[in-house]
């Protein structure tokens, strides 16, 4: 079936949408470099590791399994709860929007339909939220 057939979300379709794992890892390289590039994410880019290789491989392997993929994250490293990973930091809802804009931009540079691109950005929100709500606000809401 196309892809226009087949709604994303069902079965692995949205990881075949997104490219499989090697797309998956070529948008995950891209985020972080905007990450890295930009100065809008400084803040967040601080609160990561100097070094960002084990941040884009725990990224990759999660949204395999989240986009219906193989649960490559919780093979390698376990079982895992988002908001939950996130509780140490201070995420604000300046934070969650850097981190959004550096994803949308990253799923831009790919070469995915318009459907499944504004899909993907509208998902990845849901647990962005989650993220915003458990972490310590630093009052920017
Ligand atoms: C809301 C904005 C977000 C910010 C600012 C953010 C920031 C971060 C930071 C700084 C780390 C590294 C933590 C550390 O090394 O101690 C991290 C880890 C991680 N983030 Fe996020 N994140 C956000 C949202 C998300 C979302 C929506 C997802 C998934 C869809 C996600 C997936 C992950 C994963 C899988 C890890 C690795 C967790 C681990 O170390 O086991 N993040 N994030």
């Amino acid at each position: 079936m196309s892809e226009a057939e087949v709604p994303f979300g069902t079965g692995d379709s949205s990881f075949q949408a997104a490219g499989g794992l090697d797309g998956i890892r070529s948008l995950v390289d891209d985020f972080y470099r905007i990450m890295d590039e930009s100065r809008e994410a400084e803040i967040i880019r601080g609160m990561h590791p100097p070094d960002l290789k084990e941040s884009r491989d725990k990224l990759t392997l999660f949204l395999s399994g989240w986009l219906g993929g193989p649960k490559l994250f919780a093979e390698k490293y376990g079982p895992i709860k988002i908001p939950m990973a996130h509780k140490h930091l201070a995420i604000g809802s300046n934070e969650r929007d850097a981190w959004l804009l550096c994803m949308k931009k990253a799923i831009q540079n790919r070469p995915y339909s318009e459907a499944f691109a504004d899909y993907l950005l509208a998902q990845l929100r849901i647990p962005a939220d989650r993220v915003l709500q458990v972490s310590r606000d630093p009052g920017s809401d």
